[in-house]
């Protein structure tokens, strides 16, 4: 057993380290309580121009942040992967609402306009101090498993995990949110079509593993909507 050192004399150089560790951490909160403001702010003006995710969008955040603990991605990456969750579209501020709200089918220019929402979400994320990873999981949520993705046409691995977790969670939002023109799918529904498309356009780990939470847990969430 190793003998108990004595308590070690301090100093008044000694005690410098610890203020300055103090100073470090008062930094680290604030910036920490900063970032949650961000976040809020964020979602609220998400909310008032009707881009909140339609499907209890602190729900499917938790969801992302335990399927990115399952599949072993670092801690310091999990926050990012949760606030990513909240604001992938945030860039669809910068889409016209006509295009937004068309009923029916998009023409390819409308189309690639729509698409410019990864880019714009990453450009106004980016600017944000510690929002790095953030801006790289939206910029990149798009992407598809073949490399017919969008904006940079990765493939596979070298799509961001964070991004890979997004894009399951974005399209799932997506089948099955209400639009203007029409109804949102049953969330059984949504599940299957992530399925089928598992390997080509999703990450299959992601899908099997969001499908689990999502599937156990939908039951009580749409129960308590209700
Ligand atoms: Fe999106």
């Amino acid at each position: 057993m190793a003998a108990t050192k004595p308590p070690r004399r301090r100093s008044p150089r000694a005690a410098k380290p610890a203020a300055g560790r103090l100073q470090v951490l008062e930094v680290e909160e604030k910036l920490a309580a900063t970032h949650a403001a961000l976040v809020c702010a964020f979602h609220q003006m998400l909310d008032l121009k009707d881009l909140d995710t339609g499907c209890h969008s602190t729900r499917l955040a938790e969801w992302a942040v335990r399927v990115a603990e399952e599949l072993g991605m670092e801690e310091r990456l999990f926050q990012a992967v949760e606030i990513s969750a909240l604001l992938h579209d945030i860039g669809k501020v910068g889409v016209p609402d006509a295009i937004l709200q068309k009923p029916g089918a998009l023409t390819d220019e409308e189309f690639a306009l729509l698409k410019r929402h990864s880019e714009y979400g990453w450009a106004i994320l980016r600017l944000i101090p510690g929002f790095a990873a953030v801006s790289h999981f939206v910029l990149h949520h798009h992407e598809r498993m073949d490399g017919r993705g969008y904006p940079a046409g990765l493939r596979g691995e070298e799509i961001p995990m964070g991004a890979r977790v997004i894009c399951v969670i974005d399209a799932f939002d997506a089948m099955v949110s209400d639009r203007p023109y029409r109804r949102g799918l049953p969330a059984a529904e949504a599940l299957r079509r992530l399925q089928e498309s598992a390997g080509s356009q999703f990450d299959p780990r992601v899908v099997s593993l969001f499908s689990a939470f999502a599937g156990a847990e939908l039951p009580a969430v749409a129960a308590a909507a209700n």
